[in-house]
């Protein structure tokens, strides 16, 4: 669109463009029947963070004069990729082949003047672009942006099925969203190394586990490394009889809690890009939780939380294996959104994670099972897969060709419908599920609903969920179910398959009226229109359900 050539690398190939316009990943057919060889999830993390770290961020007039500007920055260094982003076209995310470049770029950079205020000298990678550049008329691509229409997307599509796969290139990230992610986990390492040389922020949850959705907050967690490791090194070497100076806490949620709050305060006092920082640091789970406004994403850090991103690794695997995982957990966790029946801020009702967890269940029910078991995906790992973290056994396989694909064929809306029998009639008082064994088994815990952690199995993963709010959840299976089996008799105009289901059904409005909904701090959706925009927005809560 600008005129200007740079190399890009495309999913490792060297390519020649004008412009990176990255389409959303579509799972290929080869993928369902395993045939893909791909990165490893530990590959593709540290791959990412690589790229993050050679790449900058730049806030630029409204009607940037792009190709000037791109000009002037290959003067630094080789430009593997670059995106302005939409819809407001004033960021740039760009990516040198070398850190040089970088460093090259923010030496020339000018502190801005303090006039009659004072400045902390910040030397970071989110850089301002001051407004001589040329403006140019803003040149939007029609390609570039992201369909904004739900509903006209769902109505476009003649089946249950065209809808659900419409869904997932509808809400998904992109590759652009994804990038970004990383960025920011690489600025907020750029920070924190100030103070811990040797500190990793990495990503976990939806924003790398292939079930995000555009607007999700973006969990990191503050990985110190493995410091027991260190020392047994430091041991084989007997000449050394020196060592570190360093401070010591009672217990290692001390010591996190004090690392986040330290971390909160370098955000709140030195970094501009970060704003609204909470400490939540007295939850099961202390997290630091605050918004990196150039983005406009939420963030949540966390310290040594290792398993959760073996967890976002296996869930990752899962929407790989099959194609029909993807599309089926996309569209259980908008139909819950739009039910209410999840929400923005953190509470007694059900979370995406165990709304992800039930569909994998389900899948590994159906006959012949959609999806393997954990302890399947175990049995295959290679030595190299073995991965125990403060004694839990996190081992998976990584290379996911090992995996036999499925030999069952059912349609999306089958196992769509499926999924709201199978929980429309599930016994949780009696029974929990377990994604490890793929087997219900008897209750353990005396909360509504168990969800066994496939990891640590001696947690309840919907431990938060309240007897309330799963009977709500089993009624509006039982409906869902209703309406899907009814849709075959609705006339042409009238609102079908997935459209019935995220629209408000009679449920949610005699909840309203029996005063329910005062319990519950989602918003009232009341038009569909209204359900993209509740979609869409980014997550805020607290996070003592996690
Ligand atoms: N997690 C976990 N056990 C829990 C809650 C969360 O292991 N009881 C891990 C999961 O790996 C989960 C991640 O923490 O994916 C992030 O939690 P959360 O943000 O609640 O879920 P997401 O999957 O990121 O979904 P969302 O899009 O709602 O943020
Ligand atoms: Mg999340």
């Amino acid at each position: 669109a600008c005129g200007f050539r740079f190399r890009v690398f495309s999913d490792g190939k060297r390519c020649s463009t004008s412009k990176v316009v990255r389409k959303p990943e579509v799972l290929p057919e080869s993928k369902r029947q395993g045939t893909c060889q791909r990165k490893t999830f530990v590959q593709e993390q540290a791959d990412r963070l690589e790229q993050a770290n050679n790449s900058i961020l730049i806030k630029c007039p409204q009607k940037v004069n792009q190709h000037q500007l791109l000009k002037s920055l290959e003067r630094h260094g080789n430009i593997a990729h670059y995106h302005f982003f939409e819809p407001f076209k004033t960021m740039l995310l760009l990516q040198f082949e070398r850190r040089d470049g970088v460093l090259s770029v923010q030496q020339s950079c000018n502190m801005p003047r303090p006039g009659k205020r004072f400045l902390l000298p910040n030397r970071s990678r989110f850089l301002l672009m001051s407004k001589h550049n040329d403006e140019f008329p803003d040149k939007r691509s029609a390609e570039n942006e992201r369909p904004h229409n739900l509903l006209q997307m769902l109505k476009d599509h003649s089946n249950v099925d065209g809808q659900l796969e419409g869904l997932v290139q509808h809400m998904q990230l992109t590759e652009e969203d994804i990038r970004l992610r990383f960025l920011v986990c690489s600025l907020l390492q750029d920070l924190c190394t100030a103070i811990l040389p040797s500190v990793q922020i990495q990503p976990f949850g939806s924003s790398v586990n292939l079930f995000g959705r555009v607007g999700c907050d973006l969990d990191m967690f503050l990985d110190l490394g493995n410091l027991n490791i260190e020392r047994k090194r430091t041991r084989v070497q007997r000449d050394s009889s020196l060592e570190f100076q360093v401070k010591m806490f009672r217990c290692e949620r001390v010591a996190t809690q004090t690392i986040l709050s330290v971390v909160g305060n370098l955000l709140q006092h030195i970094s501009p890009s970060f704003d609204s920082i909470q400490k939540v640091l007295n939850a099961r789970c202390p997290v630091l939780r605050f918004c990196h406004s150039p983005s406009n994403l939420n963030c949540d850090l966390t310290a040594s939380n290792r398993i959760a991103l073996c967890m976002s690794e296996t869930l990752n695997a899962f929407a790989q294996v099959d194609a029909r995982v993807r599309p089926l957990v996309f569209a259980i966790r908008c139909w819950a959104r739009a039910q209410n029946l999840t929400s923005t801020v953190s509470g007694a009702w059900i979370t995406n994670f165990s709304l992800t967890l039930l569909v994998l269940f389900f899948l590994q029910q159906c006959s012949p099972s959609v999806i393997p078991t954990i302890s399947h995906l175990r049995k295959l790992a290679d030595r190299i897969d073995h991965r125990v973290i403060d004694s839990v056994n996190c081992t998976i396989v990584s290379d996911l060709s090992k995996i036999t694909p499925s030999n069952n064929k059912q349609s999306l809306e089958d196992l769509l419908h499926g999924f709201f029998d199978f929980y429309g009639s599930f016994p949780f008082q009696k029974k929990s599920i377990n994604i490890r064994t793929g087997q219900v088994q008897r209750r353990s815990d005396d909360s509504p609903m168990e969800i066994i952690n496939p990891f640590e199995e001696n947690l309840n993963v919907s431990k938060n969920v309240n007897k309330r709010q799963l009977l709500h959840f089993v009624e509006l299976s039982q409906n869902a179910s209703l309406k899907l089996e009814k849709q075959h008799q609705l006339s042409s105009n009238q609102s079908w398959g997935l459209m019935t289901l995220l629209q408000h059904g009679p449920t949610q409005q005699a909840r309203a009226t029996d005063g329910a909904a005062s319990i519950h701090p989602t918003p009232k959706v009341e038009r569909f229109t209204d359900l993209f925009h509740s979609l869409w927005s980014t997550k805020q809560g607290n996070p003592e359900a996690k």
